[in-house]
């Protein structure tokens, strides 16, 4: 499959989530209004490709691949909010708080947190595979994972950073969610440990490439394009920040060979490395 036919069976998927006829309907309508706002959907891509690299079906890991996307979405909402990033637009439209207001908002993403765990455990699969999916999306989400990072890039605010600080902040921060939508995929396809390893190493410097590249583009990028204000990181330590962005384009550039390298041991892993070398340079 190609990366457009991924996008369009998780949007079609994922417009069939929170379309229920219910009291709380502005809650249900802040949900979708971020979820179905677009975005390049990279995290359910990763998790319908890395499952066929395994020799599943990608229609079998739709829900693990929902779920990561609803994770990936209240996470931009709370990043968005006044009290963090305190960003007007995303995805090309206001921000959730500034149509639905902070509290719904702030619920708005409790809902799809909460959510995507529900999808997890929807999905046709083993219950070995559902358990360890939620272990994992757990992790990677949490207080160790993306919650983790996202507390570290707020504090860091506050003093200079290492290269050390800022590897740290920004493989929990992106990095641990592209790691669990890659994760999930072998998961959904009851690949082997070994694929399982190639999957968080592909991973690790997928994410660490694509946050550098975000980092480049709120200096040099087209905020029309990428639906999001750019120089909103003044006050942040970022790869941009520490090294220039001359020398960030050429750590995209090898991240990402790394992250090809590992993706010798799959059979026909194409998808994922084209996939790799179209982010570099990314302009979205
Ligand atoms: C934005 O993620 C936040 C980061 C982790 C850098 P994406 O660039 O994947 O945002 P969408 O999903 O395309 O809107
Ligand atoms: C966001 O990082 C990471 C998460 C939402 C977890 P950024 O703050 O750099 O993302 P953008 O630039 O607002 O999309
Ligand atoms: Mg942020
Ligand atoms: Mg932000
Ligand atoms: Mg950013």
């Amino acid at each position: 499959m190609n990366r457009e036919d991924y996008v369009d069976r998780i949007e079609a998927y994922l417009e069939g989530c929170f379309c229920e006829k219910v009291p709380q309907k502005s809650l249900l309508n802040a949900m979708r209004y971020s979820l179905l706002a677009g975005g390049k959907r990279l995290r359910p891509v990763l998790t319908q490709a890395f499952c066929e690299v395994c020799g599943g079906s990608a229609e079998d890991a739709l829900p693990f691949a929902a779920a990561v996307e609803m994770v990936h979405t209240y996470s931009l909402i709370h990043d968005d909010l006044p009290c963090m990033d305190n960003d007007d637009y995303r995805r090309g439209r206001l921000t959730n708080h500034k149509v639905y207001g902070e509290a719904k908002a702030v619920l708005a993403g409790d809902a799809l947190l909460t959510a995507a765990f529900w999808q997890l455990t929807s999905a046709k699969l083993s219950c070995e595979k559902i358990v360890s999916a939620v272990q994992v999306l757990s992790h990677c989400a949490g207080e160790l994972g993306m919650v983790g990072g996202q507390v570290l890039d707020l504090e860091a605010e506050q003093r200079p950073c290492t290269e050390q600080d800022v590897y740290e902040i920004q493989s929990r921060k992106t990095g641990a969610l592209i790691s669990a939508a890659c994760q999930l995929g072998v998961i959904a396809a009851g690949g082997t440990k070994e694929q399982l390893l190639a999957a968080q190493k592909y991973a690790d410097a997928l994410g660490l490439a694509f946050q550098i590249q975000d980092d480049i583009l709120d200096v040099i990028g087209d905020s029309a394009k990428l639906g999001k204000a750019t120089g909103m990181d003044g006050s942040k330590n970022t790869f941009v920040r520490l090294y220039g962005v001359e020398a960030c384009k050429k750590m995209v550039a090898s991240e990402t060979e790394r992250a090809i390298g590992a993706l010798d041991i799959f059979e026909n892993a194409d998808f994922l490395r084209t996939l790799a070398l179209s982010l570099v340079g990314r302009e979205s």
